[in-house]
């Protein structure tokens, strides 16, 4: 070897993030019951779990009364609940060290804080809204990566949302409009208690979204109705595709008071159009509105929101025209949904500014891998992107980005995949006698 060479370095590994089957939750989940409940509380009255989310496109449009098209993760949040004869709530995480404790008297917003506030919230919330909820004992366990901007805290609240249903027999569940109900409810959790003031699409998607679907979401009236709600079938298998998702590991908070500011501004600048949200703004007259604005900063935030939601319209359409036709993958669609992808992440990255260096080195380096089309998802200041990737591609994709953050000495991003997957729901009903597994 001449002197000075650098031998070459390996490539770094590829960390997969695998989803879990309901077997692994479940068991979980029961085990940490016994472990720290015990013999004092008996046995939970079932299991329940909800999915993260990926979204597709329409980011940022929620709180603005515009369009969103999530699926959800095959990833899952699972609990164990058991109701309690007093007014206690004591709650057990496998991704915590501590019992998280509060009693119904303490249960306000501002009077408690930590993970708890997105559970126990949900219960608050239920019982604001006029419902029967009494004290409970819950362990939890989650396949969904944490401030990974993937919805681990939806999920978390519509898995108590779920099961607090169950529980305490309200039947909301079992109904789409009793699911809206439950939506609004953790919604009030994450605002209210937890003081994160997101929009709805994150439990829209967890408590709706069906396997092999997206759901097309209207905000236009807040909440989405069953009208507003539309599944749409979304078979990536079929065309060869799937979604791969980058986990970048760039720490990601919507409590920090940057999702806050965003938010402010696109009232403010609605406020100063005289309009009651940017949704009411005529893409064919954005020129004309933009140039009404005098906050330069103002302008890059309404080009995002106004265009994005035509973004978001256009993918729609495309997914709803479908993948394959006369059984080949067609492409032309395809590249058009590539392209839109790639459109949103400019859009978020110059006018909305929620990348960081390392989302944007995933979609570059996925882009350039030979991902169709790739984005940041959720809420954005660090956390996931998404790479829309030919079956045979998804290996090579995730290695270059894996060498790309290794060469950038960023901690080594993680990868999941994302088959469109289903809603909140039980999965062990558990009585006096036996227990029956609800689901595979
Ligand atoms: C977070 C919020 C959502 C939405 C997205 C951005 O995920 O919880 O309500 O605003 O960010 O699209």
């Amino acid at each position: 070897m001449s002197q000075g060479h650098t031998p070459p370095q390996s490539a770094p590994s590829v960390e997969w993030l695998p989803a879990w089957d309901a077997g692994r939750g479940i068991d979980s989940v029961m085990e940490l019951g016994n472990t720290v409940f015990g013999a004092h509380t008996g046995a939970p009255s079932g299991v329940w779990s909800a999915p993260g989310r990926v979204n597709l496109i329409g980011e940022h449009t929620d709180y603005n009364q515009g369009l969103c098209l999530p699926i959800a993760l095959p990833h899952r949040t699972y609990v164990a609940l058991r109701p309690s004869t007093n007014e206690d709530i004591q709650l057990a995480s496998r991704q915590g060290t501590q019992l998280w404790c509060t009693t119904w008297a303490d249960l306000r917003p501002g009077n408690v804080s930590g993970w708890g506030t997105y559970a126990a919230g949900v219960a608050w919330a239920l019982r604001e809204a006029g419902h029967q909820v009494g004290g409970f004992d819950a362990t939890v366990d989650s396949a969904v990566p944490l401030g990974a901007s993937l919805s681990s805290s939806a999920a978390l609240e519509c898995a108590f949302a779920v099961a607090l249903d169950s529980a305490f027999n309200l039947g909301l569940a079992e109904t789409p409009e009793g699911r809206r109900e439950l939506v609004a409810a953790c919604r009030r959790a994450e605002n209210d208690m937890a003081g994160a003031p997101t929009g709805g699409l994150d439990q829209m998607a967890s408590m709706f979204c069906q396997a092999g679907h997206a759901l097309a979401l209207d905000f236009r009236e807040g909440i989405p109705d069953a009208e507003a709600a539309r599944l749409v079938p979304f078979d990536l298998a079929a065309a060869g595709l799937t979604i791969l998702v980058v986990d970048s590991r760039a720490p990601h908070a919507l409590v920090d008071g940057q999702y806050a500011e965003r938010r402010n501004a696109c009232q403010s600048a609605a406020e100063s159009l005289g309009i009651a949200s940017l949704r009411e703004i005529n893409p064919a007259s954005l020129d004309a509105t933009l140039e009404s604005l005098t906050d330069p900063v103002q302008v890059k935030r309404v080009r995002h929101v106004v265009t994005e939601i035509q973004r978001t319209a256009e993918f729609i359409d495309v997914v709803q025209a479908g993948l394959v036709t006369n059984g080949a993958a067609d492409q032309d669609r395809i590249t058009h949904a590539g392209a839109l992808m790639n459109a949103s992440h400019d859009s978020l990255r110059d006018d909305y500014q929620v990348t960081v260096p390392q989302t944007d080195l995933a979609v570059d380096a996925s882009r350039a891998a030979g991902a169709i089309g790739a984005r940041m998802t959720g809420g954005g200041f660090g956390g996931a992107t998404i790479a829309l990737v030919r079956q045979e591609d998804v290996e090579r994709v995730a290695a270059t980005v894996a060498q790309e953050f290794a060469s950038a000495g960023y901690t080594a991003p993680a990868f999941l995949e994302s088959p469109p997957s289903g809603s909140a729901g039980r999965d062990l009903v558990v009585n006096d006698r036996a227990m029956r597994r609800v689901t595979p």
